[in-house]
């Protein structure tokens, strides 16, 4: 018996993204001095709240059944905290709790986008993106940003890519893997656009926490006029430096998160009522886990800018959130590509970092470097990739 086509597509899609991220932790295994700046995970201890607070929730047995929605503590620590930051009002009924941003987004594919409609993502994009709009039996369709301009939209490409058949916009802000942020005037015009042509924008926001100097984000999502056209989610995974709680949300109207119910009902039967009370407890916490990886991963984008950016051929796309920075490597006189680059950047300095093609066709000439790691380990992994240009 074979699989689904959903099944069979899928299996294509994933691995080619991370053979040298594979490759890595193989010659690492096998004695080899390698630095790994290829995946991002939080190098900072999770928020301490949670242990303790899921400890109690287990002692006092909260592993039950949950409900199809999520844990009234939960919705109203969901709904406080938006209401505090966007601008506007939440209440609990705007929120459905998933087990992380990643089923979240895989949820609102299922539920928002029908089969053969056409799903616009931004290239570069993160690598999971393609397999979601695959997963919906969707047909993916890219839009590029603009590498000269700090990743932004490019809107006269989006518009261009934009049919009939075009049912929605997955848009990641802050950015991964550019760590660039949508503007004011950017956010108008998505809005325009879902509203004119009768679009979703989904909106992956778990980097929200981690834009550099604090700034509130700018979200499609602050604007009542689009209740019908925006969903967004999130997660404690970056901000509280918990991704292995799998812990996370989407927020919309009223409508179309009690539309969503039975979907999440069908998937999960329910969340576990012992994470959902670390949860709300963490997003009541004084967000300190964030704040100090606010300034730790800013460090470092600077650190990687002054040891890359005078570096000929390199130049550097300074992050202004998030985990990453992007390394334009398309000039040097080695004459590679991004891929190319790195595979030879791995064989011969022990330095792994993702290349530009696990994201898209934009970023073929460049690379993403984590900013995961201590300092003095980054600051190695740029010396060597400077010695490796020379
Ligand atoms: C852009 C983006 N979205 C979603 C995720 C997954 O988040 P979660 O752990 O909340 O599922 C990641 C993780 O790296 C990410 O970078």
């Amino acid at each position: 018996m074979d699989v689904s086509a959903v099944a069979r597509n899928l299996s294509t899609l994933g691995s080619a993204k991370w053979d040298l991220h594979i490759r890595a932790r193989a010659l690492a295994r096998a004695g080899h001095p390698i630095i790994e700046l290829t995946i991002g995970e939080p190098d900072e201890p999770m928020a301490p709240v949670l242990v303790p607070t899921m400890s109690r929730a287990l002692d006092a047995g909260r592993v039950g059944y949950s409900n199809g929605r999520g844990e009234a503590a939960l919705l109203e620590a969901l709904a406080d905290r938006y209401t505090a930051r966007r601008g506007r009002t939440f209440s609990t009924q705007n929120f459905l709790a998933f087990p992380g941003t990643q089923t979240a987004l895989y949820a609102l594919m299922r539920g928002l986008v029908n089969p053969g409609d056409e799903v616009v993502v931004f290239d570069p994009c993160y690598a999971t993106y393609e397999g979601l709009v695959v997963s919906a039996g969707a047909r993916l369709v890219t839009a590029p940003l603009r590498p000269d301009a700090g990743f932004s939209i490019d809107f006269e490409a989006l518009n261009a890519v934009i049919t009939p058949q075009t049912r929605a916009i997955l848009l990641n802000n802050p950015h991964n893997p550019a760590g660039s942020l949508l503007d004011e005037d950017a956010c108008q015009r998505l809005g325009e656009l879902a509203l004119r042509r009768g679009l979703w924008l989904i909106c992956d926001e778990v980097y929200e926490d981690l834009i550099y100097d604090n700034r509130p984000l700018v979200s499609p999502l602050n604007n009542p006029a689009l209740d019908s056209h925006v969903v967004s989610c999130a997660s404690i995974s970056k901000s509280h430096a918990a991704p292995g709680l799998r812990s996370g949300w989407v927020v919309g109207s009223e409508d179309v998160i009690d539309r969503l119910v039975p979907f999440a009902e069908t998937m999960l039967f329910g969340n576990q009522p012992f994470i959902a009370d670390a949860t709300a407890a963490a997003l009541r916490d004084a967000g300190e886990t964030a704040a100090r990886m606010r300034v730790s991963l800013r460090r470092r984008a600077q650190m990687v800018t002054a040891a890359l950016d005078r570096v000929s051929g390199l130049r550097v796309a300074e992050p202004r959130a998030g985990m990453f920075a992007l390394v334009g490597v398309g000039e040097t006189a080695l004459g590679l590509d991004g891929r190319g680059f790195a595979t030879r950047l791995l064989e011969h300095a022990g330095v792994a970092v993702m290349p530009g093609t696990s994201f898209g066709r934009v970023t073929r000439d460049w690379l993403r470097l984590s900013l995961t790691v201590p300092d003095e380990v980054l600051q190695t992994a740029c010396n060597r990739i400077a010695d490796f240009c020379a």
